[in-house]
């Protein structure tokens, strides 16, 4: 059987995180990195694998220990891109592009490409990564970088806070729907896209000063270019949840309410998908993701495959218990 997921922080308060054992150095030519910055800002650090092959496990553990993520949002993350971009049989995830160093894939159509896969978890509208339909959808993007340090000078006197988060987040959607004929904006990445909008104040703001929401772009650029933690970082003094950050991402829509839906192959034809999860429908994100994402990568699993989906489908619900969202859990695959 796979390990149970990593419980909660015992002491989920600011600390100081950063240390002379785990220097930043720079990834090496055969180490992988990808589209989170906070991800690899850990390999970086070596509070993963410097490699970049993590196990679900390892990953939970560092995002609590190291930014305070709550054990809730941990789990649900990391085991709902663990199942669409994992290794399920040897229980390791690639931060990036695909690797046979996940060991043997299970037949197609799973895909196991590793956090860049685009369109199962990763998506479009990220705030410093293209669009996958440009090339890249996984490396710092400078160009994207600029127009968020200008977003920060006109909307929060030079540092991202919530009012850039949504003015930006809004922006990016703008850019897409009149560049990207195949921009797709629905559930899970509906979701997602707001979400990762606020990741910035939660987690990359130092823990002395996380009730600020308010972030420097000098340790901004650290975290998206670099992956680097500031020198002397706290974590959070927050333990993030899954409601909290459903918080957030409620405040900033808000500002600029769009319905999930995505171009029809032209730039400017953006149609609302009456079909995909909204945002007060976070079951149905998970039901979706359960019964079409996840269940059309492994349509007919067998035997010790079968048993690891199940048991990762389990991980993953056990968050939505954990944070009470009133979901029903879809019934194993048989
Ligand atoms: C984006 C995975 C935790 C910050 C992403 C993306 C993936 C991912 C696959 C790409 C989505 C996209 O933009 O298209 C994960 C997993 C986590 C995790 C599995 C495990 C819990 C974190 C943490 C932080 C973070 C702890 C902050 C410290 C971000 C940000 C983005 C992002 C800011 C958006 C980047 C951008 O739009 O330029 N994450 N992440 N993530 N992640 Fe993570
Ligand atoms: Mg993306």
């Amino acid at each position: 059987a796979l390990p149970s997921p990593p419980g909660p922080l015992d002491n989920p308060r600011a600390k100081l995180v950063t240390d002379p054992a785990n220097p930043w150095i720079a990834p090496g030519e055969n180490d992988i990195r990808g589209p989170c910055p906070g991800i690899n800002t850990l390999a970086n650090h070596g509070f993963l694998p410097r490699n970049g092959i993590a196990s679900p496990s390892q990953i939970v553990t560092a995002v609590q220990e190291i930014f305070n993520m709550a054990n809730d949002l941990a789990v649900f993350l990391t085991y709902g891109v663990h199942l669409v971009d994992g290794n399920l049989l040897t229980d390791l995830v690639s931060i990036g592009g695909k690797t046979p160093a996940t060991g043997p894939d299970p037949p197609s159509p799973a895909i196991v490409g590793g956090f860049n896969t685009h369109a199962v978890f990763e998506g479009d509208v990220s705030t410093t990564r293209g669009d996958a339909f440009f090339g890249d959808n996984h490396s710092f993007n400078e160009t994207l970088f600029d127009e968020l340090t200008a977003f920060s000078d006109k909307f929060g006197g030079g540092a991202y806070n919530l009012t850039v988060a949504a003015e930006i987040r809004f922006q990016r959607i703008q850019d897409s729907i009149a560049t990207n004929p195949n921009f797709s904006f629905i559930s899970p990445r509906y979701f997602t896209a707001y979400a990762e909008s606020i990741f910035p104040l939660t987690f990359f703001v130092d823990g002395r000063e996380t009730d600020s929401l308010t972030l420097n772009m000098t340790v901004a650029r650290g975290f998206f270019q670099d992956g680097r933690l500031p020198d002397d970082f706290f974590r959070s003094n927050i333990s993030w949840t899954l409601n909290d950050i459903g918080g957030g991402i409620g405040e900033i829509f808000a500002k600029h309410p769009i319905q999930p839906g995505g171009n029809n192959g032209t730039v400017n034809s953006y149609t609302v998908d009456p079909n995909s999860a909204n945002l007060n429908e976070f079951c149905q994100l998970y039901t979706d993701f359960v019964n079409i994402t996840i269940r059309g990568l492994y349509p007919n699993a067998t035997g010790p495959l079968l048993e690891a989906l199940n048991q990762n489908l389990d991980f993953f619900f056990s968050a939505l218990s954990e944070s009470n969202q009133g979901c029903t859990q879809v019934p194993a695959f048989v």
